[in-house]
């Protein structure tokens, strides 16, 4: 699957699963990301080492990662992660709701800062949609939810139909977002 995306000021990007030769690219993508954007993005260390690791290990019957790049360097990284997290589930059982990760696995998306909003996330969203669609996947459910005050990333999730379930507090309040791509969001 290798797809071309077009950004709000028109430059090109392919959007692709990581495959095991990715490990630099990604490792430089990781070093880049900032303070700011490391705050609201940390599914495990964003380290060179950790990019060696997760290429020299890939198993998409665990976990799918995509990235998109362009001819110089990663711009964007998402995961869909079919292990059974207890937070997320525990959380979930405590608004009425249980998650079966094989079919409701967690989905975390990061962009490069300096290519935030502008588009790129919001057309891998499509791509994502139509991979889980054919991978019978029945909902993605946000990895630790997004903190509150996350506006850009709320409107984000909005728009693609994630509904809020309920919030939760670590030094911050976070909000449970998922997408149902099922008629029910139990
Ligand atoms: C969240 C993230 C993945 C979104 O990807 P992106 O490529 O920047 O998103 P897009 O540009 O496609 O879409 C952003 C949308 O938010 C809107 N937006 C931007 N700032 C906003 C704000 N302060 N309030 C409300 N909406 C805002 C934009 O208008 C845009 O919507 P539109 O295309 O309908 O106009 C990316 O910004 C990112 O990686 N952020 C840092 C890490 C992070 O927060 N990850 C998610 C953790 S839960």
């Amino acid at each position: 699957m290798q797809q071309t995306i077009i950004s709000k000021n028109k430059e090109s990007f392919v959007f692709r699963e990581l495959n095991e030769n990715d490990a630099k690219r990604l490792g430089n993508f990781f070093s880049m990301l900032t303070s700011d954007t490391r705050a609201k993005f940390g599914p495990h260390p964003l380290t060179p080492e950790y990019a060696e690791k997760l290429c020299s290990s890939i198993d998409t019957t665990k976990t799918i990662r995509f990235i998109v790049e362009n001819s110089f360097e990663v711009v964007g990284y998402f995961i869909i992660d079919f292990t059974p997290f207890e937070n997320e589930v525990n959380r979930y059982l405590s608004y009425g709701t249980n998650i079966d990760s094989k079919i409701d696995p967690v989905f975390a998306p990061c962009i490069a800062d300096k290519y935030q909003n502008c588009g790129i996330a919001s057309q891998v969203m499509t791509m994502i949609i139509d991979y889980a669609a054919s991978k019978n996947i029945r909902s993605l459910v946000l990895m630790g939810g997004t903190q509150e005050s996350n506006l850009l990333a709320r409107a984000f999730y909005n728009k693609f139909g994630f509904v809020e379930y309920g919030t939760f507090f670590t030094e911050f309040n976070n909000v449970d977002m998922r997408l149902c791509f099922a008629d029910t969001q139990k």
